[in-house]
């Protein structure tokens, strides 16, 4: 457990209220979770709105558009507030922090501090300092000697919550920032992610979703891979489902799908497996480590050891080079590999990244269209590929009730989304729905006793 700071003098009669807003990852997302309840244990109050806040933190992403944009139209709209409560403190976290550090201050005056990726630690002690000296703060170097020890925390983790393993990237695909703004890779170490898992689980969670920019390269200093950690997180805890992302194809093996079929009842039958693009030369270019047709081996070799798992991608459009004869044959992939759902992004050029430097640039009108069709064809699949469930029962871990139509949802171990009806309190029961109608993220069935 982290100590109070002593910088921070807290006043237990009055709670400040603290909005953070989250933009990107599920890494960003657990972030701000681990900042709300670092804030809690210093008396700050969580609070729905930022004129409510007397403190108020802008969790940045920088893997896409914009983002340096993003965070001052942001910080913009909080100008008027600013000036109307003097208390009130503005921050900016994540990548965005890591990638600009002062120069953020420097440009946008009424933000108090600056937190790096590597840093949410100290944020009690930044905002303590911050609060009562008045101080203006940046928090951004990376602890690249130190071992990544941290402990999940989690308000109210519910049924479902997150679970880093690892942190940073070293693979350097040359479109990325992460690498720069995650710092260099580290793993947690195993008898830590179990003790984690077990207290998660005498909290109530049912699955946890283990994170990472890279799982698969995960290496503990107890010696435990990837698929060494799974099968002790599936046998060695109560948890009853365990997911992951994001894999990296490269170090994707046999083994560890063998893993995953022979403890299915726990691992979920899911893999998301960045593609990226489907030529082999553009891939090369990006620095995957990868052909297409490794790749496609790779997937073959997922479906027929695990039969009933599905898959999912990331595609870049438009990268820098990219003919009309490449982007077709990441086109011609979707009638290869058969994905549920595709996350297709425009490729946009990230700053200390190599392929920002490089001068084949797209024009938006060629990466728009490009998208377009990419996403064109995966519908025309993806509608076909759904209806295959109508008529199957899934086992559904219920997470919750919708409170308009009172429906129950949950999600099957392939990750689709099912809504159905039920009677009396089934959050967080595994429950047998059979499916009546299947759209491309959504199913919806019937509940059988
Ligand atoms: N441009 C577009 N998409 C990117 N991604 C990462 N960097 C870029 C970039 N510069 C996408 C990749 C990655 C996902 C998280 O974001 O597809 O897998
Ligand atoms: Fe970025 Fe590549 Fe690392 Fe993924 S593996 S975080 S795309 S550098």
């Amino acid at each position: 457990m982290l100590d109070k700071p002593e910088s921070f003098q807290t006043d237990m009669s009055h709670r400040d209220g603290v909005f953070i807003s989250t933009y990107g990852c599920q890494m960003n997302v657990n972030d701000t979770e681990r900042m709300y309840s670092l804030l809690e244990m210093v008396n700050y109050e969580p609070v729905n709105t930022p004129d409510q806040a007397n403190l108020i933190i802008i969790n940045s992403c920088s893997v896409r558009e914009k983002p340096v944009h993003k965070v001052h139209s942001e910080v913009g709209r909080y100008r008027k507030m600013k000036e109307a409560n003097p208390k009130l403190r503005i921050g900016v976290a994540g990548c965005v922090a890591q990638q600009e550090k002062k120069r953020l201050m420097e440009d946008m005056p009424i933000i108090d501090f600056v937190i790096g990726t590597d840093a949410i630690d100290q944020l009690p002690d930044v905002v303590g300092r911050v609060r009562d000296q008045g101080e203006k703060l940046v928090s951004a170097k990376f602890e690249h000697g130190k071992p990544y020890q941290i402990e999940t925390l989690n308000r109210n983790p519910g049924v479902s919550t997150f679970v880093n393993i690892t942190k940073g990237c070293d693979n350097f695909c040359t479109f990325c920032v992460v690498p720069f703004t995650r710092g260099r890779e580290r793993s947690r170490s195993y008898a830590e992610l179990v003790a984690d898992v077990n207290t998660l689980t005498q909290r109530g969670v049912k699955e946890v979703t283990l994170l990472g920019q890279n799982v698969n390269s995960y290496k503990s200093v107890e010696g435990y891979d990837f698929g060494a950690l799974l099968k002790g997180l599936a046998t060695e805890t109560d948890i009853q489902r365990i997911r992951y992302t994001t894999s990296h194809p490269k170090d994707f093996n046999r083994e560890l799908v063998q893993i995953m079929q022979d403890h299915r009842e726990k691992i979920c039958e899911y893999v998301h497996l960045p593609v990226q693009a489907g030529n082999s030369e553009v891939l090369e270019r990006m620095n995957r480590g990868y052909t297409r047709e490794e790749y496609i081996e790779k997937a073959q070799m997922i479906l027929d050891t695990m039969p009933g798992a599905t898959l999912s991608t990331d595609i870049i459009v438009g990268f820098p080079g990219e003919t009309e004869q490449q982007f077709e044959d990441t086109l011609s992939l979707l009638d290869i590999v058969p994905y549920e759902s595709i996350y297709a992004f425009k490729y946009s050029p990230r700053p200390f990244t190599k392929a920002a430097r490089w001068e084949d640039q797209l024009t938006e009108q060629e990466k728009s269209d490009r998208l377009q069709r990419l996403f064109d064809k995966h519908n025309e699949i993806a509608f076909g590929m759904a209806k295959k469930y109508e008529g199957q029962s899934l086992k559904v871990l219920v997470e919750g009730q919708d409170p308009e139509t009172e429906k129950y949802y949950g999600r099957s171990t392939q990750n689709k989304t099912v809504y159905f009806e039920g009677t009396g309190d089934l959050t967080g029961q595994t429950v047998d729905v059979l499916i009546r109608e299947a759209f491309p993220q959504t199913l919806r069935g019937r509940l059988l006793l």
